[in-house]
């Protein structure tokens, strides 16, 4: 691909159909979005305001670390917390569908919609790729276009327009343009990390407390298995407790699971055969953890498992 010829080419066509408006995106700091932000920048400037909404499901220091990151290449982000809104939507909630279902309704519905009307926006920038498009039509995914899912027409709701200006490109082709458009390598090979973020890992209840030990627990994992070059790691959260000893008395404590894969397309995927050593420092790490008194490492590949809990 001719990176630079793309992004001309794109950045004219945004030009052009925005004209005068105000485009929006939210950054989830994902790479798709990431460069769908750094593009729409080149291309229209002060016309396009991107968001970032802490939903309290992201990892720690999250939200700053994605907010600095573009500040650094001189994009403003604007951080928005709303991580009331989705700790309500998500209390007393322990169906993985309904959960997931509230996440995206209260993104979509309530503060991305919010966020919309207050900058009137005519246009809105999402980072739909190639691979979303052929997944939601072979029925592997669900719908790529959320809004068309929750039978939302978003120019009659909001008043805007989808602008997909990457949905010719699969991942590789991103993260090229990613390149040429001068990301950090950090921000465009980071390791998937799931829309419903962190409540994608905690089975049952998503409270502020268990997100925290999940938080705690995903630190540890993404540091310690970094260097391994995975496909992906993380950390999960389980329903259950165990009974265990903690400074001589009685715990009934939480149990951690990791896990840790190696895939290509996350379509199907093997265990990684982690050393003694690895596990060893993971458990003892994970287990010294407030609460926590069992660390599990799952060694079931996709199929029959699938790669996150929920
Ligand atoms: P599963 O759990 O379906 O995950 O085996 C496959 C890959 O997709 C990621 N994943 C998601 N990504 N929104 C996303 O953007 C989601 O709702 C979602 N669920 C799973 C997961 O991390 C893995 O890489």
């Amino acid at each position: 691909m001719d990176c630079n010829r793309f992004i001309e080419e794109q950045s004219r066509e945004l030009r052009r159909t925005v004209g005068d408006h105000i485009a929006i995106n939210a950054l989830s700091g994902g790479v798709d979005s990431s460069v769908v932000t750094a593009l729409g920048h080149r291309a229209l400037g002060g016309q396009l305001k991107t968001v970032f909404v802490d939903n309290a499901l992201m990892r720690e220091g999250e939200p700053r670390r994605v907010v600095e990151a573009f500040d650094a290449l001189g994009i403003p982000v604007d951080l928005v917390d709303a991580r009331q809104e989705f700790l309500s939507a998500l209390k007393g909630l322990t169906d993985p569908e309904e959960k997931r279902r509230a996440i995206t309704d209260t993104f979509y519905r309530t503060v991305f919609g919010r966020i919309v009307r207050q900058s009137g926006a005519k246009f809105l920038l999402h980072g739909t790729i190639l691979t979303d498009i052929e997944e939601t039509v072979a029925g592997i995914k669900r719908q790529h276009n959320i809004l068309a899912q929750l039978g939302i027409d978003p120019q009659q709701a909001y008043g805007y327009h989808v602008l997909e200006p990457l949905k010719t490109l699969r991942k590789d082709g991103v993260r090229e343009l990613a390149a040429c458009l001068g990301l950090p390598a950090d921000m465009t090979h980071r390791i998937p990390f799931p829309g419903p973020a962190l409540a994608a890992r905690i089975v049952g209840e998503v409270t502020a407390e268990r997100l925290a030990t999940v938080r705690a627990a995903t630190e540890i994992v993404e540091e310690q298995l970094a260097s391994t070059g995975a496909f992906q790691y993380l950390a999960v959260l389980l329903n259950d407790c165990a009974t265990g000893i903690r400074d001589g008395k009685r715990e009934f404590g939480q149990i951690i699971v990791v896990r840790c894969i190696e895939s290509t397309d996350a379509r199907t995927a093997t265990v990684t055969e982690l050393s003694w050593d690895t596990l060893h420092s993971l458990a003892r790490r994970i287990t010294s953890l407030p609460g926590v008194n069992r660390c599990l490492y799952d060694l079931t590949p996709k199929p029959p498992a699938t790669v996150e809990y929920i």
